[in-house]
């Protein structure tokens, strides 16, 4: 690090304070032009601290142009600008006061698309967390909560469309060609909720009536062109509004629901009041465009945005080391609304392994922190797989203690006690305690330990005595001896050889099959009584609890639960558990050159699987997938990627060779396969493509034909995504030729473009780091539209780990030049790219060394900003 760089402050907890004033009401009026835009804002103050005698407004890249308070021009000795700051002092006699500032922004210039920005030549804003700064001087924090009018004066040709949050209450043509629009949101909100949005864009209209009669105006703006693709988001705005209706009592609140798809987004969404901002990956979809993945993303999406309505913006954070009290809670909701509208355990299933695959190497490497974080440098890094996905295992947890009657009631208590105000997750779950009378004291300790808990098993069967007993304990090997036993649930039951629950008798003396036991102390013995014959533990059923489970099962009772386990969660993680002891056993022999035998009792589990008819064919799909070479590495001591890849691949070829003969059957089955009736036809589609990956694993030719032929025939872009994938592993004129075609089919699409770099990006093919270091300069690649830098960088660091980890190193420097140009256009997307790089202690010395040279380089750039330093240096350390 650089003698002259300053070390950027670290915020904690522990020093919040309420806010010396408060803003009631802010008038704001921004007149867009093509170079400069002014923006004028009233507020009306209220002092809360009657020593304060200093306003001090957060503002940053601002050109201050006049203040006035009570209507009086304040001249530049009556107050203080900084970098970060406008200090004004404040008499403190003056109880209630006005204060108009008008400063000047250049949105054209800004890449960082935090505060006002343009894309794709429209104005739209993203506030979240601290943009609102970058438009205007203000209390930026979120328990500041202020009533917004917005007037919007621009040029009525170039912004035909001109929103901002609420409703719209004056609409006219001013003389000279502009047009001005004046919006006003009556539900007090704070800044980092508001958003303003103008351009020439098209609109899809519906409307939904709530359940108390509120007719509400749905309004999806797009880009002219995309409207014929806004029918999935539509529908799934549409069901969400119904489900937290029927599932949390919530309706909408106000007249008019507006979406709006920008193509510049840092994140997923955002949920502004009434206004919500999104990612047109999260909306636009047709079959020929996006993938069946990608029609759950937006319904996920959609819900998430649209939930947090009420927890987020009617409740919101009384300071950002809350996130999690709306982030945690809103996935949480997001996750059982698409449980409840697809098939609930293959989903469940999908958010266990993002949670294992981000958030669980997050956890146990330098960036681990708690939910709630206790301190940051830059907040924008703290929108993590721990603040979000664990953030909802652990609300998950408190239904699951709970149950959904008690859960149920503790959420109407947090809305009723709570609407308008900005809280921490105290308060909630103090409601939660309130509404079930159940104590949450010990499940505190899940919002402030890091680390993920590690369960050990030990069970015992006496047959005279007919008793079980089932002995866990809990450690947490990132806080060794700091750490305070948690509130475990676990939700469980007992198997008997044919894999069908045990009744057995409860606590209480009830008869049950199934039931969630109270983990609580360090280590802990359940007995169990009246068992007859010695049973199989299902444990964690549904993955009741965030943590890894070290239960010492031999691949027999693997495989028996594989085939038996009736919780299906359960069943395809003996599966993977099954698989990774096998593969890692042939990683661990480093004779991994040759086709390894895969054991005969592996390969008729297999079987079992593929036999099944009656099974869910997505689930199917899934069960049968190898853990990915990321998972696999993770329950390494030190990550040897050449050989898991060889080992892994070898695997699918071994397999695909097996059952040559059934996945071919498969595979013509399920394309043949008429599309009538209420077949769900993506659970199909995925089956298919799962056995035309084990068939083109088996490297023979006609199957690289039987994908290119998918790819011409495909009607839908799952099919011809799955043809491109597997033809991206082959090398030769039917590849080339058909990575051509689909360029030139799709190179006005630009999220079909993303695909295309991704899977590029992704392939194993010897020359990939070369390719992608070579579509770096391909005309479709800009490092300023952030979906194409995570379909082509993120893709590769995070989704390629043979080629990133090369031991040439060149993958390291290849992500450093991304870093280092990322830094000065967009940071927030640079410090994202820093994350693999804080893996280096799971490498090799060679590695290593690369590694944290790679990040000691990161921390000399110049200009280095706050994101990027936080993020190396803290992975560094
Ligand atoms: N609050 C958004 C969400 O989770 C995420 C987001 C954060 C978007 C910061 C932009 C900036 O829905
Ligand atoms: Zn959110």
């Amino acid at each position: 690090m650089l003698e002259t760089q300053v070390q950027p402050a670290t915020i904690y907890l522990k020093d919040y304070k309420q806010p010396d004033f408060s803003i009631h009401s802010i008038d704001l009026v921004v007149e867009l032009g093509e170079e400069v835009t002014t923006v004028s804002s009233s507020m009306t103050i209220k002092r809360m601290n009657h020593q304060a005698s200093t306003l001090s407004l957060n503002g940053e890249n601002l050109e201050l142009i006049s203040i006035r308070r009570n209507g009086l021009v304040l001249n530049d000795t009556s107050y203080e600008c900084t970098d970060e700051y406008l200090h004004i002092p404040i008499p403190k006699s003056e109880e209630e006061f006005t204060l108009a500032i008008v400063t000047r922004i250049k949105p054209q210039e800004n890449t960082a698309l935090e505060g006002l920005y343009k894309s794709s030549g429209n104005f739209c804003t993203q506030c979240e967390a601290e943009g609102f700064r970058k438009i205007t001087y203000f209390l930026d924090r979120p328990d500041v909560m202020s009533v917004f009018s917005t007037t919007i004066i621009g040029d009525a040709d170039l912004y035909p469309v001109m929103l901002s949050n609420g409703n719209k209450v004056e609409e006219k043509q001013l003389d000279d060609g502009r047009s001005y629009v004046k919006w006003e949101d009556p539900h007090p909100k704070p800044a980092y909720l508001f958003a303003l949005v103008a351009g020439d864009l098209a609109c899809v209209e519906d409307h939904f009536t709530t359940a108390s009669g509120r007719d509400v105006l749905l309004q999806i703006f797009v880009e002219k062109g995309n409207e014929d693709r806004c029918n999935h988001a539509m529908t799934s705005l549409k069901k969400s509004m119904k489900w937290d209706e029927e599932e949390f009592g919530r309706e909408y609140d106000l007249d008019v629901f507006m979406i709006v798809a920008v193509s510049d987004f840092n994140m997923g969404a955002m949920e502004n009041k009434g206004l919500n901002v999104f990612n047109s990956k999260y909306v636009l979809a047709s079959p020929q465009s996006a993938t069946d993945t990608d029609y759950d993303g937006i319904e996920s999406v959609i819900a998430h945005e649209y939930f947090h309505n009420w927890t987020g913006n009617r409740i919101t954070c009384r300071d950002w080391f809350q996130l999690t009290l709306k982030e945690g809670l809103t996935v949480f909701r997001d996750q059982q609304f698409s449980a409840d509208m697809n098939s609930a355990a293959v989903f469940r299933i999908g958010d266990v392994q993002r949670l294992r695959a981000a958030q669980f190497p997050e956890d146990a490497g330098p960036l681990s922190h708690p939910i709630q974080p206790q301190s940051y440098v830059e907040i924008n890094n703290f929108y993590t797989a721990t603040v979000y996905e664990k953030g909802a295992e652990v609300i998950r947890m408190i239904h699951t203690i709970l149950g959904k009657e008690k859960f149920r009631n503790g959420m109407d208590i947090y809305f009723d006690r709570h609407d308008g105000q900005a809280v921490t997750t105290e308060e909630f779950v103090k409601a939660m305690e309130d509404g079930s009378g159940i104590d949450l004291t010990q499940f505190r300790r899940w919002y402030v330990q890091a680390g993920t808990p590690v369960i050990k098993v030990t069970e015992g069967y006496n047959p005279e005595s007919q008793q079980y007993s089932l002995t866990l304990e809990q450690e947490n090997p990132k806080l060794a001896e700091n750490f305070l036993p948690y509130h475990i649930p676990v939700d469980m039951s007992l198997l008997d050889g044919n894999g069908k629950a045990i009744g057995f008798t409860t606590d209480t003396g009830a008869k049950s099959t199934g039931k969630v036991l109270n983990l609580t102390q360090k280590k802990q013995t359940f007995v169990f009584n009246d068992i007859n014959s010695e049973p199989t533990i299902s444990l964690f059923r549904g993955f009741s609890a965030p943590v890894k489970l070290e239960q010492n099962l031999d691949n027999e009772q693997l495989a028996f639960l594989f085939s038996r386990e009736t919780d299906l969660f359960n069943r395809w993680d003996a599966g993977q558990r099954l698989s990774s002891n096998i593969l890692l056993s042939q990683v661990n022999r480093h004779d991994v050159g040759s086709l390894q035998i895969l054991p005969q009792m592996y390969l008729s589990s297999i079987r079992n699987i593929l036999n099944d008819r009656e099974l869910d064919p997505a689930f199917a799909a899934i069960a049968l997938s190898l853990p990915s070479e990321q998972d696999l590495a993770q329950k390494m001591p030190v990550v040897n990627v050449d050989a898991i890849h060889i080992v892994r691949n070898n695997a699918l070829k071994e397999i695909g060779l097996k059952f040559e003969s059934d996945f071919l059957q498969i595979y013509k089955d399920l394309r043949d396969l008429k599309v009538e009736g209420n077949q769900p036809i993506a659970s199909n589609r995925k089956f298919k493509n799962t056995a035309l990956r084990f068939l083109t694993a088996t490297a023979k030719e006609d199957y690289f034909a039987l994908a290119a032929e998918q790819y011409h025939a495909a009607e839908n872009m799952t099919d011809a995504m799955a043809s491109l994938f597997n033809l991206g592993e082959s090398e030769g004129q039917i590849r080339d030729e058909i990575f051509a075609d689909f360029y030139q089919k799709w190179e006005a699409d630009p999220l079909v473009i993303d695909k295309w770099f991704t899977v590029q990006a992704m392939s194993s093919r010897p020359t990939a780091l070369e390719d992608v270091t070579n579509l770096l300069s391909h005309p479709a690649f800009t490092m300023l539209n952030p979906n194409r830098v995570r379909s082509l960088i993120a893709a590769f660091v995070s989704g390629n780990p043979v080629h990133f980890h090369e031991k040439s190193g060149k993958g390291y420097q290849f992500l450093f030049n991304a870093i280092e140009q990322l830094n000065g256009t967009n940071p927030q997307i640079a410090a994202r790219l820093v994350t693999p790089l804080g893996q280096w202690r799971r490498y090799d010395a060679v590695r290593q060394k690369l590694m944290t040279d790679k990040l000691e380089e990161i921390l000399d750039i110049s200009d280095l900003s706050n994101d990027v330093y936080e993020m190396a240096n803290k992975s560094l350390h």
